[in-house]
């Protein structure tokens, strides 16, 4: 589905990210981890355009998609959840649902909010679309609701509909259970349990070894920019450089 080769980007030649190669397999779940600052971010950033990679190619399917701009790769059908939420706090949180179908709604959306007749059918579908997508992850009472208003956990889970609404071909996670609590975490689980078996493509970066471990088809590990590790949990767990740079960088925060 998805396969970085030698991708590499540097911020004002210090690098973030060192001839990372790896596949995300269609279907399945791939956990990327690592230490605080070993790139994650910066690699969901370089997969969907808001970061140019300085070396290394990107391609989704048999596409190259490292040199297109943010809305042609997401129009391909990569949709991503954000470390620090970004949502329209003013919109509602069914708006906010809705500018997850921004690309199939195009200019009819825009034609439908103008009232056209014709097109009133079209929005309906999309209004129908949002609210299951929000009745999914218990929040359809609160359509209606700003954003802004909602808890943490309640936000979280609006980017998680927003992101999925659309039916992606590759969804892309950014610690989607940071800062939860065990309940809405074993929730959110089950989610991204639910989506793997309607046959969703996801890439999780996530702190929470217990939810990665337990969930992951394979996991990738980074530390300082490099994959240091991959393969499935288990082979994960027992390699003694991912040991070395969990228990390093726990070390070097003491
Ligand atoms: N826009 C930027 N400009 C300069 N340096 C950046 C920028 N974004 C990230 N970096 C640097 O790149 C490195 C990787 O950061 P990144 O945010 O990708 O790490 P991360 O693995 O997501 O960490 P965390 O687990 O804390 O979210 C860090 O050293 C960071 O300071
Ligand atoms: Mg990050």
């Amino acid at each position: 589905m998805l396969h970085l080769d030698a991708l590499s980007k540097q911020f004002g030649g210090l690098p973030a990210l060192s001839d990372v190669t790896f596949r995300v397999p269609q279907g399945q779940i791939t956990a990327l981890i690592g230490p605080n600052g070993a790139g994650k971010s910066t690699l969901i950033n370089c997969i969907t355009g808001v970061l140019t990679p300085t070396r290394g190619s990107i391609s989704l399917g048999l596409q190259e998609i490292s040199t297109q701009p943010s809305h042609a790769i997401s129009r391909l059908g990569v949709a991503r959840t954000f470390q620090n939420l970004k949502l329209f706090e003013r919109l509602s949180v069914l708006d906010n649902v809705l500018a997850g179908l921004n690309n199939e709604a195009g200019s009819s959306l825009i034609m439908a909010l103008l009232r056209l007749p014709y097109l009133r059918h079209r929005e309906r579908q999309l209004k129908l679309r949002a609210l299951e997508a929000l009745d999914r992850f218990g929040l359809a009472d609160k359509a209606d609701w700003p954003a802004g208003v909602m808890a943490y956990g309640d936000k979280k889970r609006l980017e998680l509909a927003r992101a999925t609404v659309s039916q992606p071909q590759l969804i892309l996670l950014d610690e989607p259970v940071a800062g939860l609590n065990a309940t809405e975490t074993l929730a959110v689980e089950q989610q991204l349990r639910r989506l793997r078996q309607e046959g969703q493509t996801l890439l999780l970066v996530e702190h929470d070894m217990e939810l990665v471990m337990g969930l992951a088809d394979q996991v990738v590990v980074l530390d300082s920019g490099c994959v240091i590790a991959w393969g499935t949990p288990d082979e994960v767990q027992r390699n003694p450089r991912v040991l070395e740079a969990y228990l390093g960088s726990v070390e070097a925060t003491a």
